[in-house]
């Protein structure tokens, strides 16, 4: 037996992974110290009533056997596509077919899965700094990555290659920099893949948190999308399901692979043989989001959120930081004082502050210099983490 040796080609250990390792080794030496987690995004609000109620509605009919559910449709069930049609997409003046929805228990998974159905020679293009998994999932793949640098002078939105590239991953409100991409930036990234036959995996996991409405939700408002992409989504940073697990991709029927193939087909082909579908208990849940009480509950938890963004923006800016994102997006992308390295100065706010953020190098080359907070803890804890930085800098 051999492995797949493209995984000796990984760094050592997942990001957040390594993050926790040197948290959990920081608490171990230091058990009295009150820590204050920023750094993994991980949601801390409770679920929105309306998916709580249905949840333990949808347990109830799991206790008899004329409301009993085994295996559901490896795809989703209707009755949440229906709603995720409807008010995802048609509000947005797009127009998509039943089929053309996977539900998912996540974009994570999706966004690494994806691979299974394309080709290992293809050249990828990932945006630096990046959502580590892209990365990942291609390396384990032996793929070609080629990086696209995101920076303050381009808005972190990349600037247009000059060279060939048939897959690009594309993640606006942006994970980890907070951006977000104009509608005309976007634009010019569909021309792209159109001219090059590329396809572009658009991760709109925090499309939720855009506030501005000449921003682009979906990739599908721009001409000519569904002819080069698929875009994921996640009800996890939406509606709180980190723990829940729900999410679904979009693949468009009109989406073809150079040698004609649909890439719909395939990816149903795919999660028919490799996925069980999500649980009927998690998508009862997510279908109760798109209730008016389920709306109106997350516009709530999210501008708790939000306002968290704001306030952690607004004082270290104030401390004479320079920092980025926080408007349409949980994340807060922060230059680091005077340019300190971005490891060097997560592990001074875990000393010394107790305060843990994401080293923004573990993002990606480009990411050296800045550090990522996240806006999903508590307003409590986001006052306190401010607080502590402005103690030590
Ligand atoms: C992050 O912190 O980047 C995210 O929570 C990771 C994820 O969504 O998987």
């Amino acid at each position: 037996m051999r492995i797949n040796t493209n995984y000796h080609q990984l760094s050592g250990r997942y990001l957040f992974a390594e993050i926790a390792q040197q948290v959990s080794a920081y608490k171990a030496a230091h058990p009295e110290a009150q820590l204050i987690r920023l750094g993994i995004g991980d949601v801390t609000q409770p679920l929105p009533p309306a998916a709580i109620n249905a949840m333990h509605r949808a347990v109830d009919e799991y206790a008899d056997t004329k409301t009993f559910h085994g295996y559901g449709p490896e795809q989703g069930y209707d009755f949440l596509i229906n709603a995720i049609i409807a008010h995802d997409f048609v509000p947005r003046g797009i127009q998509l077919d039943r089929d053309e929805v996977f539900v998912s228990d996540g974009a994570k998974s999706d966004t690494g899965n994806i691979g299974d159905i394309l080709a290992v020679d293809n050249i990828v293009g990932i945006t630096d700094p990046v959502y580590p998994v892209y990365v990942d999932t291609n390396v384990m793949a032996g793929r070609t990555l080629r990086y696209i640098p995101c920076h303050a002078d381009n808005d972190f939105t990349g600037d247009i290659p000059t060279q060939h590239l048939d897959i690009i991953y594309l993640c606006y409100p942006n994970n980890p920099t907070g951006a977000v991409i104009t509608r005309e930036k976007l634009a010019a990234w569909v021309e792209y893949a159109l001219r090059h036959k590329a396809v572009i995996l658009y991760d709109a996991a925090y499309e939720a948190f855009i506030s501005d409405d000449s921003l682009p939700h979906s990739i599908y408002e721009i001409e000519g999308a569904k002819q080069c992409a698929i875009e994921f989504r996640s009800f996890s940073k939406t509606a709180g399901f980190t723990g829940v697990r729900c999410g679904y991709t979009v693949i468009p029927k009109t989406l073809k692979a150079e040698d004609g193939t649909s890439l719909n087909a395939l990816w149903n082909r795919r999660q028919c043989s490799k996925f069980n579908g999500a649980s009927y208990i998690s998508q009862r849940g997510a279908e109760a989001i798109y209730s008016p009480k389920g709306q109106q509950e997350v516009r709530d938890i999210i501008g708790r959120y939000k306002a968290n963004a704001a306030y952690i923006r607004q004082s270290l800016a104030d401390m004479g930081l320079t920092v980025y994102g926080g408007q349409h997006s949980p994340y807060i992308w922060v230059s680091t004082p005077d340019g300190e390295d971005s490891w060097h100065f997560f592990r001074r706010l875990l000393n010394d502050a107790n305060v843990v953020v994401t080293p923004g190098e573990g993002f990606g080359t480009h990411g050296e210099g800045y550090v990522r907070i996240t806006a999903f803890g508590t307003a409590d804890d986001s006052r306190a983490a401010v607080a502590r930085i402005k103690k030590i800098l």
